[in-house]
């Protein structure tokens, strides 16, 4: 299960990640927001952070204008390792080496068809560990200083 969340100025590239996940055949649960109506995105963001550290959802995937600030409220959520990407060596990596339970980016920085490559790489590339895992440790630790 795939957790999603945007806000207005997201929704729209949402629609076109929720019609991918669909052609996939993977399932996926929408936190919000619903319309184009302006919303605060910290509001989206923690809703599908949530579902990720609960354990309802794998990974999730954020959409705002920048891609920036929903990341930021989603990594205050304990347990959470959002990564911000406009490029499609960022998403892989990631996953590579930073084990990123979250993919954000932004509505007006990508367009629709690197938006999908990029949830593509996110969904399919797996966490290399070792070192990366020593490295990830440590991340997750601060959390608890
Ligand atoms: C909304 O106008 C915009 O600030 C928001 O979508 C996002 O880009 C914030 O980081």
């Amino acid at each position: 299960m795939i957790a999603l969340g945007s806000d207005h100025a997201g929704f729209d590239l949402k629609q076109e990640i929720i019609a991918y996940l669909k052609e996939k055949g993977l399932e996926y649960k929408d936190f919000g927001t619903f319309s184009r109506e302006s919303c605060d995105y910290p509001d989206f963001g923690e809703a599908a952070a949530r579902a990720v550290v609960s354990g309802e959802c794998e990974r999730g995937i954020l959409i705002c204008g920048t891609g920036i600030g929903i990341s930021m409220a989603a990594n205050k959520v304990r347990g959470i390792r959002c990564a911000s990407c406009s490029d499609c060596f960022s998403a892989e990596m990631a996953r590579l080496h930073n084990n990123a339970n979250m993919l954000a980016f932004g509505a007006r920085v990508v367009g629709g068809g690197l938006a999908l490559k990029l949830v593509e790489i996110f969904l399919n590339t797996e966490f290399e560990g070792g070192r990366h895992g020593r490295r990830v440790g440590k991340i997750m630790a601060i959390e608890d200083r």
